[in-house]
């Protein structure tokens, strides 16, 4: 199946690592040009470098997505796009952290994209959320509220922006990679690590590029039907139904 991407420009906000850094590549990989951004210079350039190396059309820029005159300054300069993943999280358990950052920043960068992708004929807006948003998270209360408040800020965003902007939600499951939340937790806490497993039904964790290409899918035009969706990437992790 042809994903119509190519020709299309694609922006993701924490691209050099991760989910973030796996949408960029695979966004790149079906022919769209791509511009992300994240915290450390040396590891945007680094990144950048690398897929230059292999001939995607992708470039990086070092921006804090909570500074929000730089993110305009960002969003205008590297205007018109097409599609826009915010997919920055501080991954944090404070209150204040993760509404600065999980929220008042995702919806402020958001809104600013959404005024220039009202320009494209085959825009779409891809939440990165989280299965977390459905259930109780007694070790990581804020993470869970901000990620359901925002999986319900995407619908009535989707409802407003219809039909010029499609908005959906792509929850990922517990997905690990070197470096990542789990890899750190599979060294620090094994017992953790193997209940995560466990609780998985595929008896094992996710990886980046499984989410990257539902990502990729949710937000090209071979999905053009698809707005205000919220999809589960969880190996079937989640036992409740979602209506
Ligand atoms: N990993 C999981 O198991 C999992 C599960 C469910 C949902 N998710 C969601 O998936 C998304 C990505 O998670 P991840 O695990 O891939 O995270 P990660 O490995 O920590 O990567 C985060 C990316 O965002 C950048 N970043 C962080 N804060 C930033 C800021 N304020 N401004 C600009 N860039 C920033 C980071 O680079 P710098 O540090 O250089 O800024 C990095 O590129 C998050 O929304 C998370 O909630 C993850």
């Amino acid at each position: 199946m042809d994903l119509g991407l190519r020709g299309l420009k694609a922006v993701v906000t924490g691209g050099s690592k991760g989910i973030g850094r796996a949408i960029v590549e695979a966004l790149a990989l079906e022919g769209c040009a791509v511009e992300f951004c994240a915290r450390n210079s040396d590891g945007v350039a680094r990144v950048a470098a690398q897929f230059a190396a292999r001939g995607l059309s992708v470039r990086g820029t070092a921006l804090d997505v909570r500074d929000a005159s730089a993110v305009t300054r960002w969003l205008n300069q590297i205007a018109p796009f097409d599609i826009f993943i915010p997919n920055v999280s501080a991954l944090a358990d404070d209150w204040a952290t993760t509404l600065t950052t999980d929220v008042t920043s995702t919806v402020e960068v958001t809104e600013r994209a959404a005024v220039i992708l009202a320009q494209s004929a085959h825009a779409a807006i891809t939440f990165i959320g989280s299965k977390t948003a459905s259930y109780a998270a007694p070790h990581s209360p804020p993470y869970g509220a901000m990620k359901a408040a925002m999986a319900h800020y995407m619908k009535s965003l989707s409802v407003k922006c219809l039909p010029r902007i499609r908005v959906n939600v792509v929850s990922p499951g517990d997905i690990v990679f070197t470096d990542g939340y789990w890899d750190r937790i599979s060294r620090e806490d094994p017992a953790l690590f193997k209940a995560a497993v466990e609780r998985n039904p595929m008896g094992r964790l996710g990886s980046p590029d499984e989410i990257a290409r539902v990502v990729a899918f949710i937000s090209s035009p071979a999905a053009q039907f698809v707005a205000g969706a919220n999809w589960y990437v969880d190996g079937g992790s989640v036992r409740h139904v979602q209506f």
